[in-house]
C-alpha cells in the first residue's frame, strides 16, 4: 500500500472522473499530492477530504503562467515533483461539417496545448531533481478515428505523438513521459454522454471483448504503475486500458 509513499505528486483535472481516481489511488499509496481543476468544480472540498498531504490549485491548465505558479507552490510545500497524470480534458461531440473553429480550438488547446504546459512546468522542476514521471492520459480515440469526435480525436492523437516526443527528449534527463490510453469510462464526462444518448452502452458492449466500460480505477490503477518506480524501463509507452477494443478488428 506504500507504493507512492512520500513521493509528490501532480494530478490535472483532479476534480472528477479518472483525475479524482487517480488522486485517491496516489493517497491510498501514501503520496503527496497537488491538484489542479477550474474553479467551481469542487476542487477545495476534494482536497479538504485527503487532509493536510493534498495542496489545490483552481486553475486551466491552458493558463501557463497559473500552470507555472501552481509547480512552483508545490515545489514550494513538498519540496519538487515526483509524478505528474495529466487527466484534464474535454469531450465535443458534432459532425465535422459543423464543428465550429472556434470549438476545435478549445478541445485542442485543453486536451494537447494544457498537457503540454503542465508537462513543460513540471519536467523544468524534474530535470532541476534528476527525474520523474509523467503520465498523459490519451484515449483509444488517439489510435482510432471515431464519427463526430473530430476535434477530440485529433487532439489525442496530439497526445499520442507529444508523449513519444517528451519519451525521447526528456529520457536522457531521467523523466519518462507513457501515456494511458482508456476505452470508455464510467466517469462523469461519459455519463453526460450516455444520458443525452450519444453513447449506446450497447456498441461498447458488442466492440469491447471484456462487454463493458472502463471503471476509473482501473485506469487510475495503470497511471499509478506508469508513475512509479516499477514501471522504472518503461518509457514512449501507451498502455491501453480497453478491455481489447483496439485489439479487436471483427465487424461488429
Ligand atoms: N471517460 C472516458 O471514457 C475517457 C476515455 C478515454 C480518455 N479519457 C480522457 O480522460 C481524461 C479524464 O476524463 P474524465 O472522463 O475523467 O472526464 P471528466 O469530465 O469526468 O473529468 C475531467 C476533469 O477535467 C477538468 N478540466 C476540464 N478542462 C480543464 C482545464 N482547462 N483545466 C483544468 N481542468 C480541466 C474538468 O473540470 C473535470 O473535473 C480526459 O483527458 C479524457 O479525454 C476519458
Amino acid at each position: 500500500m506504500d507504493r507512492h509513499k512520500g513521493r509528490r505528486v501532480l494530478v490535472t483535472g483532479a476534480a472528477n472522473g479518472i483525475g479524482w481516481a487517480c488522486t485517491q489511488f496516489f493517497a491510498v499509496e501514501g503520496a503527496e499530492l497537488f491538484l489542479i481543476d477550474l474553479p467551481g468544480k469542487g476542487l477545495a472540498d476534494r482536497a479538504a477530504s485527503l487532509g493536510s498531504r493534498a495542496r489545490f490549485a483552481e486553475a486551466s491548465v491552458t493558463d501557463e503562467k497559473a500552470v507555472g505558479d501552481a509547480v512552483a507552490e508545490m515545489t514550494e510545500a513538498f519540496g519538487g515533483v515526483d509524478a505528474v497524470v495529466n487527466s484534464a480534458g474535454v469531450v465535443v461531440v458534432e459532425p465535422a461539417l459543423e464543428h465550429g473553429i472556434d470549438v476545435f480550438r478549445q478541445v485542442i488547446d485543453t486536451n494537447l496545448v494544457g498537457t503540454w504546459i503542465v508537462c513543460q512546468a513540471a519536467a523544468r522542476q524534474m530535470a532541476r531533481q534528476g527525474g520523474g514521471a509523467i503520465v498523459n492520459i490519451s484515449s483509444v480515440y488517439g489510435f482510432q478515428g471515431a464519427p463526430n469526435r473530430t476535434a477530440y480525436c485529433a487532439s489525442k492523437g496530439g497526445v499520442i505523438a507529444l508523449t513519444n516526443s517528451l519519451a525521447v527528449e526528456w529520457g536522457p534527463l531521467g523523466i519518462r513521459v507513457n501515456s494511458v490510453a482508456p476505452t470508455g469510462t464510467r466517469t462523469p464526462m461519459v455519463q453526460d454522454l450516455i444520458d443525452r444518448g450519444i453513447y449506446k452502452l450497447e456498441a461498447v458492449g458488442r466492440k469491447t471483448p471484456l462487454g463493458r466500460l472502463a471503471e476509473p480505477e482501473e485506469v487510475a490503477a495503470a497511471c499509478g504503475f506508469l508513475a512509479g518506480n516499477e514501471a522504472g524501463m518503461i518509457n514512449g509507452h501507451h498502455l491501453h486500458v480497453d478491455g481489447g477494443w483496439l485489439a479487436n478488428g471483427f465487424p461488429t
